[in-house]
């Protein structure tokens, strides 16, 4: 399949809408004076950068951008969610009853063992399933009462997805495989491919842009993943065991850009992770077993904020 073979099914397939992503016209993106562990050596283009149409350079970490129509009300809010999967004849809940409230800006971390539902659960918050029962609100919307393009719209624009199970495309390129949410999204292909540039600059990867995801290693592979998450500015960034596989430094580097995006960015992470490393930084701690909230926590870094 050619390129745009491969685009064209997959726009079939979210069904994309033409709707700009308006998002970037009122968010910042990376200040471009701070990004000196974020993996960039050359320390010169960055200061070119495509996503600084209003903020940038004047962003610090007071100023980050509210996306939320009610700062009251949660972003994201579960109500009695229900995952069951048909087995043959039997049902399995794999969900049963979750009530969470998200609200913007957090960094949520979701504890819990294998088969607990964690990855269910991301798919639930990500608009990438309905719930069997109960509701999902994004921004006081409820999810499951939209159409698929509709939801195809809000993911695209409101979420980054750093999941191991939603992979690179393996035969499209690091450059490619960042530059194609942006395909979805419509957006103009010289700024695409600038946005492209600045985000594998960004993750250390410049040298790479033309390597296939066979000829990258893991933690470069998760570094592409990282920037294409990216790659439309979403206020909200989910990842499911972002650094499992990976080294120590390779998972060190991602957990300090992760940090950053919410310390920085504002953005709202929920993170399913066993890394305590990373759980240092989560705001909020979510158990799960068995498809249930076991409970909450309030973590020591938002204790010492308060
Ligand atoms: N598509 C599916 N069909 C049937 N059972 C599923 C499906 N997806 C997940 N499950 C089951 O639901 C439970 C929760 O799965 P998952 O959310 O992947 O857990 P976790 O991410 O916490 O390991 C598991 O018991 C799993 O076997
Ligand atoms: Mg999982």
């Amino acid at each position: 399949m050619t390129l745009t073979e491969i685009i064209d099914t997959f726009k079939m397939k979210f069904n994309p809408s033409k709707i700009m992503n308006s998002l970037e016209k009122t968010a910042s993106f990376y200040d471009a004076s701070d990004h000196g562990s974020a993996g960039n050596d050359s320390g010169e283009d960055l200061k070119n950068n495509p996503y600084s149409n209003s903020v940038i350079n004047s962003a610090k970490s007071s100023s980050a951008v509210r996306i939320s129509q009610n700062a009251d009300e949660p972003f994201i809010k579960l109500t009695n969610v229900w995952k069951t999967y048909q087995m043959g004849e039997a049902e399995f809940a794999a969900l049963k009853g979750i009530n969470l409230e998200i609200y913007e800006g957090e960094f949520l971390v979701v504890l819990g063992p294998s088969g607990s539902g964690k990855s269910t659960l991301m798919n639930l918050i990500g608009c990438l399933d309905l719930p069997s029962k109960g509701a999902v609100f994004l921004d006081s919307e409820d999810i499951s009462k939209l159409e698929e393009s509709e939801l195809a719209r809000i993911r695209g624009q409101m979420i980054g997805f750093i999941f191991q199970s939603f992979n690179l495309i393996p035969t499209l390129n690091t450059q490619e495989n960042v530059l194609l949410p942006m395909e979805f999204q419509e957006e103009d292909a010289r700024i695409a491919r600038k946005k492209a540039d600045y985000l594998l600059e960004i993750v250390g990867l410049s040298d790479k842009k033309q390597n296939l995801p066979s000829q990258l290693s893991g933690g470069q592979r998760q570094r592409v993943a990282i920037a294409r998450s990216l790659a439309v500015n979403p206020p909200i960034i989910l990842a499911d065991e972002p650094t499992g596989n990976l080294d120590t430094k390779t998972g060190n580097y991602i957990l300090e850009f992760l940090d950053k995006l919410h310390e920085k960015e504002g953005k709202t992470i929920i993170i399913v992770t066993h890394d305590l490393e990373i759980v240092k930084h989560a705001t909020r701690i979510v158990y799960l077993r068995d498809g249930e909230v076991e409970k909450i926590e309030k973590s020591k870094k938002n204790e010492q904020e308060e």
